[in-house]
């Protein structure tokens, strides 16, 4: 059987996470670990690059979401799951690529002008905000990963990396005569844009406020689907309604069978279901699908030592794989020694 091919996405640790997560990157997640060699990390040097001023949160924001992968069903046996400042190597070779990367490839990526235009309250204009994507393809490159799951925005980032990696491969061939490059260019996977929305419509977002989480109690749940907005013309009970432009349907289309989403669909266009009803048959739907991960979320709240564990354990893993890539970067790079013969490292392939 031929190797797998092998997949690598990482997320900022924000802390807890929801739905919006779950649908738009979770699930998909937990489906390529069963077809490919995947190693999925806390990109909390990355959430450095932002929020560099308070980092009081960022172990705890790291073992939270580490919960919730772990209690949506992403499995330590099939993939490897680690945290990116545990495997120093990505450090390394970030600064390597810092060598070869031109300033402009950096100020062209979109998100780099985009973010420093909105985010107002920090100071971007950082050395480490510039390399963002630069240290992303670090931890790309160095699992040597073919495919990378991101969602549109960043695609660029993806892009950036293909180009890092065919500079450095023509920059500096392998030692081996007729040896392969050292880095396969890697495409991005993209997940399509979740078409559940938050609460009120809008892109489900913890900066608006319209969340449902992963782990949150049915009671609370309950509460802010209660106060969820519907079709504003739906004034009075009887008045028609257009579940297109309703969250709550966008739920039902997500989450209920075809025949309750077909009956709630005619029903509130003749005002035949009340909005109080259709949010109590949406939630029969939605609230088993959270159940299990809620109590999966509650027995690694109990012993988080045990997630921290398998954080630890795929680290070690994950930091195996990233040595053997940067052996081959200092062998190609001239920077082997040869601590025996106190001399530089014969290149492989050669006679000494
Ligand atoms: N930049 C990504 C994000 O904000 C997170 C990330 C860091 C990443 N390194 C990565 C994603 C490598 C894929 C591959 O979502
Ligand atoms: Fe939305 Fe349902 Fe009310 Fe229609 S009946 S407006 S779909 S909540």
């Amino acid at each position: 059987m031929a190797a797998k091919k092998r997949v690598l996405s990482g997320m900022r640790p924000t802390g807890r996470l929801h739905l919006g997560h779950l649908v738009g990157a979770l699930e998909n997640w937990i489906k390529l670990q069963e077809q490919y060699q995947c190693f999925f990390f806390v990109a909390d040097w990355h959430a450095l690059t932002t929020d560099y001023a308070d980092t009081s949160q960022i172990t705890d924001n790291t073992l939270q979401m580490a919960m919730d992968w772990l209690a949506c069903g992403l499995d330590p046996a099939k993939a490897t799951l680690f945290i990116q400042s545990h495997v120093p190597e990505h450090a390394e070779l970030h600064l390597l690529f810092s060598m070869v990367t031109p300033l402009g490839w950096l100020e062209r990526v979109p998100s780099y002008k985009e973010q420093r235009e909105q985010i107002r309250d920090r100071d971007l204009g950082t050395y480490g905000f510039l390399g963002y994507p630069l240290l992303q393809s670090a931890d790309i490159l160095i699992y040597k990963a073919h495919f990378v799951p991101v969602g549109e925005d960043q695609v660029a980032h993806v892009e950036l990396t293909r180009e890092v990696a065919r500079r450095f491969n023509s920059m500096y061939p392998p030692a081996v005569p007729r040896g392969r490059r050292v880095f396969p260019e890697p495409g991005a996977l993209l997940t399509p844009t979740p078409k559940l929305p938050g609460l009120d419509g809008r892109k489900m977002s913890k900066s608006y406020g319209n969340t449902i989480d992963l782990g949150e109690e049915p009671e609370s749940i309950r509460q802010k689907v209660a106060g969820m907005l519907t079709d504003p013309q739906r004034v009075r009970r009887n008045d028609p309604g257009r579940p297109e432009i309703c969250p709550v349907f966008g739920f039902h289309r997500r989450y209920s069978p075809q025949p309750v989403v077909e009956r709630v669909d005619r029903e509130c266009r003749t005002a035949g279901i009340g909005c109080v009803d259709c949010k109590g048959l949406m939630l029969e739907h939605l609230l088993p699908v959270l159940a299990p991960i809620r109590e999966r979320r509650r027995q690694y709240e109990a012993r988080p030592q045990a997630a921290w564990e398998i954080l630890v354990e795929g680290s070690k893993k994950a930091r195996r794989a990233a040595r053997r890539t940067l052996e081959q970067v200092r062998e190609a790079m001239h920077l082997k020694f040869d601590w025996e013969r106190k001399r530089p490292a014969a290149r492989a392939g050669r006679k000494p």
